[in-house]
């Protein structure tokens, strides 16, 4: 593994510190606002599949990957105390059927007391001995799980520590930085395989070996999407043949250090200059779009103005007809750009808090008529979130807007001309800035 992603990286080493102390203050008062002295935060535990001797990947729970870069660790905990050094149970079970987590090692150890347990059962032994004080943090698929704790998951602590969440320490920052320049290792190599004519399944294999991840390390499953399947806002089926004739390609993929993701969406045309020229404009759009976010924007509206920008599209691309504002009345913008602007970025892909308003549990909603727009929040600060607009060619949304206004509006020859290339997203994953923002992507695609 390249050294920069490991947990032996000198400036994620140097950041960390910094990070703990946040994450510490944050659990402080979250602590204090809850009446609890302790928290546990649980890394989680494999899934079994239902009547059968297997499990599903593990996915290490999104609050315990916060404290420390612990991908793969099922059946561990944090403990921790506001004063005191946070305490690891560290799961080591004996065994020989199943790899077992290696030695703790890299630039965070030394800020944990670590306690090795070889059986859940001596996890407990390490708690507070008063159960009463403690607050529960992950998911619990068996009640032993809980080490006798019983105040799971309260709303007040998750809203306490999830609302300022969405504002990334520098060595957070500096993990989706890796995690942006990974992603790009495989967007390169996947453009390149597009570019020989692959089928879905090898630019997705050449992209996985770009980014040395397996599908189960990957964020999120990569959509890799030719022609017409590009209409299908998360597809992941990854046909093995590749299509003819073959027209375009939507990849949307990331890559994950240290659990923090990125999250990044190119759209390719094979050889038609036609569809090119749409993309060109997308990319106008989009950055356009990024231009506009800075500090104490409000997501919502930046969402709002995107539809404006649409509407400008699909005018100047003889798409559609009208003014900008009947385009988004009737429903046209929305059609062929039916899911939000973007969302927060951290341990998860679509990280928690996007509609919340303060710590309390008070929540935006999105405006009416976007109801799949994940951020509502005004930008902050090194938030961390994605700009990702799109327009697609939906047979099931375009369906809807026959025997409505709509229907003049649209050039229905324009579309069928279009739709076999299935539609067009780009998606750059953005920190905010007092007075714009860092573009993670595009510096990446810049200096890979
Ligand atoms: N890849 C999922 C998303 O863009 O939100
Ligand atoms: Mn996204
Ligand atoms: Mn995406």
């Amino acid at each position: 593994m390249d050294i920069a992603y490991s947990d032996k990286n000198p400036d994620l080493g140097r950041l960390y510190g910094a990070h703990l102390a946040t994450v510490c203050e944050r659990y402080d008062h979250a602590l204090q606002a809850s009446g609890a002295s302790h928290a546990v935060v649980f890394s989680g535990a494999a899934h079994p599949v239902f009547l059968d001797d297997m499990v599903y990947p593990f996915r290490a729970a999104a609050n315990f990957l916060c404290w420390a870069p612990l991908s793969d660790l099922p059946l561990s905990y944090v403990v921790y105390t506001p004063g005191e050094r946070p305490v690891l149970i560290y799961n080591q079970p004996r065994g020989y059927w199943h790899v077992v987590p290696g030695a703790p090692d890299g630039y965070w150890t030394r800020y944990f007391d670590i306690r090795i347990v070889h059986e859940l059962a001596d996890a407990s032994d390490h708690l507070p001995e008063n159960r009463d004080n403690c607050v529960f943090i992950g998911e619990v698929l068996e009640p032993t799980q809980a080490l006798g704790v019983e105040r799971v998951n309260p709303s007040t602590t998750l809203n306490l520590l999830h609302y300022p969440r969405g504002r990334k320490t520098e060595y957070e920052i500096e993990c989706m930085r890796l995690a942006s320049r990974r992603g790009v290792a495989g967007h390169n190599a996947a453009k390149r395989a597009f570019m020989d004519g692959a089928s879905e399944f090898s630019i997705h294999k050449a992209y996985c070996d770009a980014v040395s991840l397996t599908d189960n390390e990957l964020p999120y499953g990569n959509i890799i999407a030719l022609n017409e399947h590009a209409a299908v806002l998360h597809y992941t089926a990854l046909d093995r043949q590749a299509p003819d004739p073959y027209r375009s390609f939507l990849i949307d993929a990331g890559a994950q250090v240290h659990g923090y993701a990125s999250d990044i969406t190119r759209t390719y045309s094979f050889d038609d200059s036609d569809f090119s020229d749409l993309i060109d404009r997308m990319e106008t759009l989009q950055l356009d779009v990024v231009a506009d976010v800075r500090a104490g924007v409000d997501y919502k509206e930046l969402h709002v103005q995107t539809h404006h920008r649409i509407a400008d599209v699909l005018v100047e691309a003889d798409l559609a007809s009208g003014s900008s504002e009947s385009l988004l009345i009737n429903g046209v913008t929305s059609t062929f750009f039916p899911h939000g602007l973007g969302h927060l970025l951290g341990t998860q892909v679509h990280d928690v808090g996007g509609h919340m308003e303060n710590e309390s549990g008070n929540t935006i909603d999105p405006p009416s008529g976007h109801p799949f727009l994940r951020l509502t929040r005004t930008l902050e600060e090194n938030m961390v979130v994605t700009i990702e607009p799109g327009i697609y060619f939906i047979d099931m949304l375009l369906d809807k807007l026959k025997g409505t206004p709509a229907e003049k509006q649209v050039n229905w020859q324009r579309v069928a001309d279009l739709k076999p290339f299935g539609g067009i997203r780009i998606e750059d994953d953005v920190r905010v800035k007092q007075d714009g923002c860092e573009n993670l992507t595009r510096d990446a695609f810049s200096t890979a």
